[in-house]
C-alpha cells in the first residue's frame, strides 16, 4: 500500500479534531500504520511557532509577519515529522496545512493566493496532500459548536465575527472547486460516526 498524505481542512467548530483522531482508528484498522500530527505545529520547532502564533492580541502580528511564521512553522513539520513517516511507510493524518494559509491568509487576509504559494514553494518545496478533505458545516451549527468549545477563551483566530467565518467558508469552498482531484467536500452534520464513515469513503481510491 501506497504510504498517503491526507489533510483536514475547514472552518472552526467543524469536528475536524474529533474526526481526524476517528478516520486514524477506522484507517489503522484497514491496515496502514497512520501518524496523527494538526497544524500550526506538529513537530517541536513548529509547535513552538504555535504558541507565537496563537496567543496574544488579535493585531499581534502583521498579516505578512503572520504568513511568514505559519510558512516557516509549516516548513520544520514537513522536513522534521511528515516526510520522514511517509518514508517509513505510514500515513499521514494532518489537521489543516497548506489550504488554511491559503483561506486565512491569502484569500480573506488579503495577501493573495499567489503570495501564499510562494511562501511555500520557498519553505517546503510546494509539497501538497495526496487528498485534501474539506469538513463542511452550516455556519450556525459551526458558531454554536464552537462557542461550547471556546466557553473559556478563544484563541487569536477563533475570536473572529460571523462575517469572517463566512468568508473563511467561501475561500475553502473556492479551492476545493478549483482542485477537484485532491479535494473532498464532506457533509459534517449529523452522528459523529456517520460522518467518520464519509471521510473514510473518501479515501477508498487510495487505499
Ligand atoms: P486551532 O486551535 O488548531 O483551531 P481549529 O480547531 O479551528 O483547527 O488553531 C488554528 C487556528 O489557526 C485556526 O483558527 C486557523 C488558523 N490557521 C491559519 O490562519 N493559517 C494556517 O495556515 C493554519 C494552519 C491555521
Amino acid at each position: 500500500m501506497i504510504p498517503r498524505f491526507v489533510t483536514l481542512e475547514g472552518g472552526e467548530g467543524v469536528g475536524k479534531s474529533t474526526q481526524l483522531k476517528a478516520l486514524a482508528e477506522v484507517l489503522r484498522a484497514r491496515g496502514p500504520a497512520v501518524v496523527e500530527t494538526r497544524e500550526p505545529g506538529g513537530s517541536p520547532g513548529a509547535e513552538a511557532i504555535r504558541s507565537l502564533l496563537l496567543q496574544g492580541d488579535i493585531d499581534r502580528w502583521t498579516g505578512e509577519a503572520e504568513a511568514l511564521l505559519f510558512a516557516a512553522a509549516r516548513s520544520d513539520h514537513v522536513t522534521r515529522t511528515i516526510k520522514p513517516a511517509l518514508d517509513r511507510g505510514q500515513w499521514v493524518l494532518c489537521d489543516r496545512f497548506l489550504d488554511s494559509s491559503i483561506a486565512y491568509q491569502g484569500m480573506v487576509g488579503g495577501l493573495g493566493v499567489e503570495a501564499i504559494r510562494r511562501l511555500h514553494a520557498i519553505g517546503s518545496g510546494g509539497f501538497l496532500p495526496d487528498r485534501t478533505l474539506l469538513l463542511r458545516l452550516d455556519g450556525d451549527e459551526a458558531a454554536a459548536r464552537t462557542r461550547r468549545r471556546d466557553a473559556d477563551g478563544a484563541d487569536r483566530f477563533g475570536a473572529r465575527d460571523a462575517a469572517y467565518h463566512a468568508g473563511i467558508a467561501a475561500a475553502f469552498d473556492r479551492l476545493a472547486a478549483e482542485e477537484p482531484e485532491r479535494f473532498r467536500v464532506i457533509d459534517a452534520a449529523g452522528e459523529a460516526e456517520t460522518v467518520t464513515k464519509r471521510l473514510l469513503a473518501a479515501l477508498e481510491d487510495l487505499l
